[in-house]
């Protein structure tokens, strides 16, 4: 496969409503983000992908855009955004918009003139059916509880919605909506950006009326035809957010030889808690064996035939210091072991905003204090059926999205330095130990450890390109994998955790030298690794020649 710039780069996710507030309106803003670009050139991230900036009513904090072409006025404006693409390529930096396309606003024009009448130029701009037997046209859910259909008194139709009612989905179908968005992206393209993540792109070929959302038989021509209109016509990365894929799917997006998208960002490896049936509602454990093996398939199954990218969080999970790590004594280390586990890994390596100083999930006592749709969708419409208040915040304190989305800790003044005025989530409590200025100040901090994993990617093309290899797979509690190029060989152990666990070396792994390349606790190099005791958390990376 061609060597690509986004093979060998790092992205950091903000999401702008929670970074850094400089108006005091309680909001994050653009203006916030240009003020933090050389933190995050220290840290050493090559590409910010930016949760959507665009105008919008804020129903799912601007998941549900009015006018792709301008920006929230509590974001700031369109002088602030081309301010924030030339400051950020000034520090080596990339920006990459979020592309919501599947769905816009309830008040984006275009939705405003379809809901005006049946034969408005604009009607077929979205998905509208006629009631059947007096009720919805179909059983399809809405991702966000309830049914996927909201009835237009107006016009005696059902309009689709996949998200909120307030998201209608746009009609794929229809060449005037793929030519407007296709102009809407270059619109973008010519500002200089660095490419797109694209929102539930898995879900632009629906078929409703198959009832088929995901995986569509439209949906790879649809995107073939969007790479050629525009960002084929360009140096850029690509990011489909693509939830149900297999590793046969993710190929159909992201060989190369296919000309669709640079890769792929897909969730098998964290819905291992989730039930089958009722999904992150409902948790079970984490079965430790099965993230081995999930992780596992995905490194070797794309080898050489698409692209994947490599994450633990993002603004709809929780955090991963206190789902699968340990936020409490073990903050640090167990921070410091997911991030090596992943970032050894063949992939793009995402860090989600506030993930590099291992901040945690929330616990707020009140449903008052929560403001995501989906929280609250969930809380309602399960108070119905009978569920107690108790047992639907312990669904949320796990798998919340509001977990990600608390304000980022800058230092331990009051409302953790994100704003002077009422931040629009609470801050997390715990900004008083954990925040960005204790991390800095810290040469053991979790930060540093990011920059010096972001650092060795960027100095070891093993890292990036070496074959990879599970090894251990039965064993209960360690993590072990190596990563093979030419002559280079880098050995990856880690204690997923708190009981300490034994490490034996397997015989097949031979060598005459071995450096420690990073570590989270102290190690003698000297030390034979034939046999080690692993501490709680423990996480080592060697490379052997
Ligand atoms: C996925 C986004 O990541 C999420 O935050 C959003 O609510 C839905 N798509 C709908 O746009």
């Amino acid at each position: 496969m061609e060597r690509k710039w986004w093979h060998e780069a790092v992205v950091y996710q903000i999401y702008p409503r929670s970074f850094k507030d400089t108006t005091g309106n309680g909001v994050g803003d653009l203006r916030g983000i240009i003020e933090k670009l050389d933190y995050l050139e220290k840290l050493g991230v090559d590409v910010i992908w930016l949760s959507p900036v665009y105008k919008s009513p804020m129903d799912d904090n601007g998941y549900d855009i009015s006018d792709y072409r301008d920006i929230a006025a509590e974001f700031g404006t369109m002088e602030d955004m081309d301010e924030l693409i030339a400051q950020a390529k000034e520090r080596g930096i990339k920006i990459i918009m979020d592309l919501v396309v599947n769905h816009t606003s309830d008040e984006h024009p275009w939705f405003i003139e379809a809901s005006k009448s049946k034969d408005n130029p604009y009607r077929d701009y979205y998905i509208w059916r006629d009631p059947k037997d007096g009720g919805v046209p179909n059983n399809i859910p809405s991702i966000f509880s309830g049914p996927a259909w909201e009835y237009d008194e107006e016009t005696e139709q059902y309009y689709f919605h996949l998200f909120s009612k307030r998201q209608p989905d746009l009609n794929w179908e229809n060449p005037q909506v793929q030519k407007e968005i296709h102009q809407m992206m270059n619109f973008w393209l010519e500002k200089g950006i660095g490419g797109f993540r694209m929102d539930v792109i898995d879900l632009i070929g629906k078929e409703v009326d198959q009832k088929i959302t995901s995986n569509g038989p439209r949906l790879h021509p649809l995107l073939q035809e969007m790479n050629q209109a525009t960002f084929g016509n360009y140096d850029v990365l690509t990011v489909g957010e693509t939830w149900g894929a297999t590793p046969e799917i993710a190929k159909l997006y992201s060989d190369p030889e296919r000309n669709e998208l640079s890769m792929i960002f897909q969730f098998e490896h964290m819905t291992l808690d989730w039930d089958d049936e009722e999904g992150k509602w409902s948790p079970k454990p984490l079965d430790f064996k099965k993230l081995k093996k999930v992780l596992s398939k995905w490194q070797t199954e794309l080898k050489g035939q698409g692209w994947n990218s490599l994450f633990w969080n993002n603004h709809d999970l929780p955090r991963i210091v206190s789902r699968w790590g340990n936020d409490q004594e073990y903050r640090v280390e167990s921070a410091k072991m997911l991030a090596t586990l992943l970032h050894f890994m063949q992939g793009t390596p995402y860090i989600y905003q506030g993930e590099e100083i291992g901040m945690t999930n929330v616990k707020y006592e009140s449903i008052d204090d929560y403001n995501d749709i989906e929280i609250l969708n969930f809380y309602r419409d399960n108070l119905k059926r009978g569920y107690t208040h108790q047992q639907m915040m312990e669904a949320i304190w796990q798998n919340g999205r509001d977990n990600a989305r608390t304000p980022i800790q800058w230092d331990d003044s009051e409302n953790a330095g994100f704003t002077v005025g009422t931040p629009w989530l609470k801050v997390n409590p715990n900004y008083t130990e954990v925040n960005v200025q204790e991390a800095l100040n810290n040469h053991d901090s979790i930060f540093y450890y990011y920059q010096k994993l972001i650092r060795l990617r960027k100095e070891n093309d093993v890292i990036v390109y070496g074959d990879y290899q599970l090894l251990l797979e039965d064993d209960d509690s360690i993590f072990v994998y190596t990563r093979n190029l030419a002559d280079e060989q880098i050995l990856v152990i880690v204690n997923f955790f708190k009981a300490e666990a034994e490490f034996i070396l397997p015989e097949d792994i031979s060598f005459d030298n071995k450096e420690l390349l990073i570590s989270n606790y102290e190690v003698d190099e000297d030390e034979s690794i034939d046999k080690v005791e692993l501490k709680p958390y423990e996480a080592r990376a060697y490379r052997l020649t």
